[in-house]
């Protein structure tokens, strides 16, 4: 069935919470009680109490919508769980921007991910290594022995790979490179290595110590695309080429440079976490294989590329491992994740993986594209406002004037919100 819905809901923002609701689940077809996860949380305290231990309740984040994706042909509404303020309009806006280009394109590895089991004790762990590999098909045949159900989607044991690490303490990594399906499978991985332990043993004459995951998801990742034509990066006192140089330039900074690496990566993240909350992933298992991976080449680095073609239109181009899941975990017992991933609507982890690739490249275009002409703090400066008028007792009305008065006395302080509150309530 060919997909004709648009992201492209302009004006989005300035609805009523409940009319975006109302848009969201007209969009997504959500049932009712599917639209109550998604705007009042979704969790009770007596289901947390089923998720951790000693659990006195639920801890809740603000839940957004960036708008105007498009990836491989394909609409999206992306649900974000969020603290920071401007990230989801700076990528609804990033969104708008590759969309003039087309839209990303995006595609991922099989979903696989790797089970680490170290070997010790070992006289030679390259003759061990050999051994191993000798034994492959038996290793294989015992991890998908335990897990019929996964072998049955189509998952299952892949491969075994051996490493020497040269101590001391010398050691023999073996590796399961298991696929998960539709499964982060951090469970399923953790089961087959523990299971797999004793054989290694018996194997190698060796003692295992740890059998668990590795994070460094580098067999399952995710690769996004895109174009802005430099005419949409125009700005009031800028030519869209001149930007573009600018966008390529800090690219290259962030190339070159692990200070600034890990705040442009940081921005990349923004984005990302967002998505792998709201959709019940762990999202330090993302942010761990994120790292990982910039730090790949002895030299932590940039997870985004830029450069620009010879009509002098900007491209930007992201690559990294992406172990999500759209089945398993809290993705299907949280019920604010299930409505997310309905209101996403992927039908595989894969495709999951390849939207948030394309969510990281346009957060870290739209942090780029701010740093690179007027500086963030413009747009960081009204949310912020907004923030400190609440603070100070502000409702309704009342925080537009306040906000509006800072903003124009150049005056964005609590002390200032407090004063003006109770000088416009007098009035
Ligand atoms: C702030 O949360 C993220 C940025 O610092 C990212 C960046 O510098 O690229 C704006």
């Amino acid at each position: 069935m060919v997909d004709t819905k648009s992201s492209r809901l302009s004006g989005f923002y300035r609805l009523t919470l409940a009319e975006r609701a109302e848009t969201l689940a007209k969009w997504a077809a959500l049932s009712d009680e599917e639209r109550a996860a998604l705007t009042g949380g979704g969790l009770d305290a007596a289901q947390a109490d089923n998720m951790v231990e000693n659990a006195v309740g639920v801890f809740a984040l603000p839940l957004g919508v960036a708008t105007n994706f498009r990836v491989n042909d394909r609409d999206y509404l992306i649900p974000m769980a969020i603290e920071e303020p401007s990230v989801i309009a700076a990528l609804s806006n990033a969104a708008r921007l590759f969309r003039a280009g087309g839209g990303f394109t995006a595609d991922s590895d099989e979903p696989v991910m790797i089970g680490q089991i170290q070997v010790l004790d070992l006289e030679d762990p390259y003759t061990a290594g050999q051994a191993v590999l000798a034994h492959r098909d038996q290793l294989l045949a015992e991890a998908d022995s335990i897990s019929a159900s996964i072998v049955r989607y189509g998952g299952g044991a892949r491969d075994i790979e051996v490493r020497v690490i040269v101590g001391p303490p010398s050691m023999l990594i073996v590796h399961l490179l298991y696929d998960c399906r539709d499964a982060m499978g951090a469970n399923t991985v953790n089961t087959a290595v523990e299971h797999l332990g004793p054989h290694v043993e018996a194997i190698t004459g060796g003692r295992v110590n740890l059998r668990i995951l590795s994070n460094l998801a580098d067999q399952r990742k995710a690769r996004a695309h895109g174009v802005i034509p430099a005419g949409e990066l125009t700005t009031e006192t800028l030519q869209g080429h001149d930007v573009v140089h600018a966008i390529v330039e800090a690219g290259m900074f962030a190339a070159l440079d692990p200070y600034r690496a890990a705040t442009h990566n940081k921005g990349i993240m923004n984005g990302i976490d967002a998505v792998v909350i709201a959709t019940g992933n762990d999202w330090r298992a993302i942010e761990a294989g994120a790292h990982a991976y910039a730090a790949r080449n002895g030299v932590y680095t940039s997870l985004t590329h830029w450069w620009s073609d010879e009509e002098g239109n900007l491209h930007g181009r992201i690559e990294l491992p992406m172990a999500v899941g759209i089945v398993g975990g809290a993705t299907r017992v949280h019920p604010a994740a299930r409505a997310a991933l309905k209101l996403l609507g992927v039908q595989t982890a894969r495709e999951l993986a390849e939207v948030i690739a394309a969510v990281g490249l346009a957060q870290n275009l739209a942090a780029m594209r701010a740093l690179a002409t007027e500086g963030i703090q413009r747009g960081h400066m009204s949310l912020h406002a907004r923030q400190l008028a609440i603070a100070a007792g502000a409702s309704g009305e009342l925080i537009r004037r306040v906000v509006q008065t800072m903003i124009a006395e150049n005056n964005i302080r609590l002390e200032r919100a407090v004063e003006l509150v109770q000088q416009l309530q007098r009035s």
